[in-house]
């Protein structure tokens, strides 16, 4: 397997850049996942990593040696699409065995590498069958069963899981997960569904308009977002956002006619600033109406089956809170939302990047540190 290492990496398609200067590094092993918008640039940043795009500046390295100018075919990079890319009129056997024929590995060699993938992947049974005679998730397993033959030193998929229902997509996710515990492929996963990248990355790339935008494990970008964009993208509900002023003593005053005390040391260097505030839906809190917290009516509640969010309308913006147990507030209720200075997320209110390591990630730290204590 192998180390990745992309530095400074550019692309414009007619003169139009794409990828603005994008600096990575996988370590080998690495299950890494790139999650960002449709249109981001994740496809592109994939492809030129197996060489299926030229690279416009910058450099992409394979276990320190640049793959610039190397073909495809000399990259080492095994990648699994969407929409799967099966021969259809070849049997599963010889899709599997497909890349080896090419490289020229000989019959019993091949039989015997396609065989293991086969039981590796469950698909022992199916070696005889058409990809038109198989479900989704066991097409979606002959295109893993494809790149796994090949013994490549990356594997890259893009957003292979995409063309799959709600149900088999979770299935498929757990399955890919545990395949890479065996593996230990070093592997780059391109997804624009932020639950799937939570779930299966070790390390994390968020990417917007062409740029990373935060690198980190899921539980550090969840718990302290770089930017509102990330801070808005990852988690469902989304993070709310308010508009803030920081008073005097680090306090906040927050929406038309809130205010709370925070007393945050790190506020006071922007005491007379506005700003934006993020809070997650999971850390609010519904109470009865009182002086205490914002003022708000709750327009509609969404079931989730084992918890509930309630959409409130206040003086700002709407806000979503997770209700969990067995609250009793109905549509209409007025309420007051109760929030926790050490929930509190704070953006610069122009360009959304985070002030300073904010009160969340020191909870955060926290947290860890009891974590620790407990093992
Ligand atoms: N062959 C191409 N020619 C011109 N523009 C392209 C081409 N491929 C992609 N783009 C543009 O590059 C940007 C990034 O696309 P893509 O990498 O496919 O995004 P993603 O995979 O994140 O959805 C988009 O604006 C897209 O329109
Ligand atoms: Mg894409």
């Amino acid at each position: 397997m192998a180390n990745l290492q992309i530095a400074n990496a550019r692309k414009s398609y007619d003169n139009k850049q794409v990828l603005h200067g994008i600096d990575l590094h996988i370590e080998d092993g690495t299950f890494l996942v790139i999650v960002g918008p449709s249109g981001c640039g994740k496809s592109t940043l994939l492809r030129m990593i197996a060489g299926l795009e030229d690279i416009t500046d910058g450099t992409i390295s394979i276990d320190d040696e640049v793959v610039n100018d190397l073909e495809p075919s000399a990259r080492g990079c095994a990648m699994v699409f969407q929409n799967y890319a099966l021969y259809p009129h070849m049997s599963v056997e010889q899709n599997i065995g497909y890349p080896l024929k090419i490289a020229g590995v000989s019959k019993p060699e091949r039989a015997r590498k396609v065989a293991e993938a086969a039981a590796l992947l469950e698909l022992g049974d199916y070696l005889d069958r058409r990809p038109a005679q198989l479900s989704g998730g066991q097409r979606q397993r002959v295109a893993m069963g494809r790149a796994i033959v090949r013994e490549p030193r990356l594997f890259l998929f893009d957003e292979p899981l995409s063309n799959l229902d709600a149900k088999l997509r979770v299935q498929m996710r757990i399955e890919i997960k545990r395949l890479h515990r065996r593996l230990s492929a070093t592997s780059v996963f391109v997804t624009h569904d932020q639950v799937e990248a939570m779930t299966l990355a070790d390390k994390l790339v968020v990417m917007n308009a062409g740029k990373v935008e935060q690198v980190g494990t899921p539980g550090e970008i969840y718990r302290a977002p770089a930017s509102a964009f990330v801070a808005g993208f990852l988690g469902a509900p989304a993070m709310n956002f308010l508009p803030g002023k920081v008073l005097q003593q680090g306090n906040l005053h927050i929406l038309p006619n809130t205010e709370i005390a925070v007393h945050s040391q790190e506020l006071h260097q922007w005491t007379g600033r506005e700003i934006t505030i993020g809070i997650r839906p999971e850390s609010l809190l519904l109470g009865k109406p009182s002086a205490e917290g914002i003022p708000a009516h709750v327009d509609l509640i969404e079931e989730l089956g084992g918890s509930r969010v309630a959409y409130c309308r206040t003086d700002g913006p709407e806000i979503a809170v997770v209700m969990h147990g067995d609250l009793t507030v109905r549509e209409g209720d007025r309420v007051s939302i109760g929030l926790l200075p050490e929930h509190l997320h704070f953006f610069e209110k122009t360009n959304g990047q985070r002030l300073g390591g904010g009160q969340a990630s020191q909870q955060a730290q926290a947290s860890r540190a009891m974590h620790v204590a407990f093992n």
